[in-house]
């Protein structure tokens, strides 16, 4: 990699996801705060962090807005500038981004980003409302369509034009809940046979129950730095060479095609020029899984193989543990769970595991180079961002 960095992770935290009943989302973040402080002892919250960005999707939750101060306070760092950014499941990615622009400005030295989401006190039904405003208001929500609706398009846009199967889309279900039978913080740590995920109920055809991601309670926390001040708070950054952010239409029935992600591929481009690198040389991603269709588009937009042939890249294994370039090792979207406003940033965080070798079991072994991509929406925010460690 010849970029050079943007700035240094040095240090990372994440609430446990899945289900907190009783907890407001301030106390979820909290938790995730609290572990990226302890885990960078010369860090002094209150006197070094300078900003904090904050990704968090909808007010309608929990009937609370405002989020950045709220955040801020409930983290111990009332005072500071505090911000909410919010770019629908890509809210926390936009918060990345902000921190960078933070930081490389010289405004401040070191920022806190993460994001938030506690939505399992509400029903499926109020959250497939709250989502759905996420997508277009005139042409999509008003006529019904949801998200499952909006990717189930997609999916059979690809079945139509490539010839992908229901089997091959569901075999990103089978591998992430492996992955997430590995991670102790994934909502739903279990694996799934591909007949489990064949079988189970259709929310929007071809797209079944273990296609969709779960409704989750959790939040994350980074901690970003400039490079030439890493040293000062650890021996283990990880670097940032490479951010790209992209939007398009918010209609999918703007666009020119339905079987991929622009923004995904223009955020790609800015990310991949920005750390002079290429696709092969990614070690590990984390990519938007919001249903596992999306997955699968991820690999062409992204550049992992060529158009068309994400099915077969699937199914030759190359994307889990022990293959030549594991995706979504932290369970991803579907097994990990999915609080929206959290996930751009837990991304990060397993990110940061992997890259500092704190992965445990899912450990990918020489890992060096690593990408996330966060999408909002059906795909009118793309958020891809190239770390590299420090050894
Ligand atoms: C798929 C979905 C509709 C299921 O909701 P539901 O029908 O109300 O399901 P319930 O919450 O009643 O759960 C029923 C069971 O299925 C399980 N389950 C729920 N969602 C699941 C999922 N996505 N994957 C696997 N299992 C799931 C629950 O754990 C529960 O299991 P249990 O009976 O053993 O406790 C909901 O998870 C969903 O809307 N997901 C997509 C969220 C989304 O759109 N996010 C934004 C993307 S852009």
């Amino acid at each position: 990699m010849n970029g050079k960095p943007l700035v240094s992770i040095i240090s990372a935290g994440m609430s446990k996801f899945g289900k907190h009943e009783g907890l407001l989302a301030r106390e979820i973040f909290s938790q995730a705060a609290s572990e990226a402080f302890s885990r960078c002892p010369k860090l002094e919250p209150k006197k070094d962090i300078k900003a904090m960005f904050i990704g968090h999707m909808g007010e309608a939750y929990e009937h609370q807005g405002h989020t950045g101060s709220v955040i801020a306070d409930w983290a111990g760092l009332t005072g500071i500038p505090a911000t909410r950014t919010e770019a629908a499941c890509a809210s926390s990615g936009a918060a990345l981004r902000s921190g960078i622009y933070a930081v490389l400005s010289g405004l401040a030295d070191v920022v806190v980003v993460g994001g938030v989401e506690k939505m399992t006190h509400r029903t499926t039904a109020e959250v497939t409302e709250y989502l759905a405003m996420a997508s277009d208001y005139p042409f999509e929500q008003w006529h019904g369509i949801t998200f499952p609706g909006l990717f189930a398009l997609m999916a059979t846009a690809h079945m139509h034009l490539y010839g992908t199967t229901e089997q091959q889309i569901a075999l990103v279900a089978v591998k992430n809940h492996y992955h997430g039978s590995l991670n102790p913080k994934a909502y739903l740590q279990k694996e799934i046979t591909l007949e489990t995920a064949m079988a189970s109920r259709y929310v929007a055809w071809p797209l079944k129950l273990y296609d969709c991601s779960l409704i989750t309670d959790g939040a994350s926390c980074i901690i970003l730095t400039k490079p030439e001040l890493a040293a000062k708070y650890t021996d283990q950054p990880v670097h940032i060479f490479g951010s790209g952010q992209a939007s398009d239409t918010i209609g999918l029935y703007q666009r020119k095609s339905l079987t991929s992600l622009n923004a995904t591929k223009l955020a790609a481009k800015t990310a991949y020029d920005m750390a002079q690198i290429t696709p092969k040389q990614v070690n590990l991603a984390e990519v938007h899984d919001c249903f596992t269709f999306a997955e699968l588009m991820a690999y062409e937009d992204l550049g992992f193989c060529k158009i068309g042939e994400s099915g077969k890249f699937i199914e030759s294994g190359e994307t889990r543990l022990g293959g030549r370039i594991p995706v979504n090792t932290s369970g991803g979207l579907k097994a990990k769970g999915h609080p929206v406003g959290a996930t751009g940033t837990a991304q990060v965080y397993e990110m940061y595991l992997q890259l500092t070798g704190q992965a445990g079991k899912r450990q990918v072994k020489d890992a060096e180079v690593g990408l996330t991509h966060n999408i909002g929406g059906s795909g009118a925010t793309a958020v891809v961002h190239v770390y590299r460690s420090a050894q």
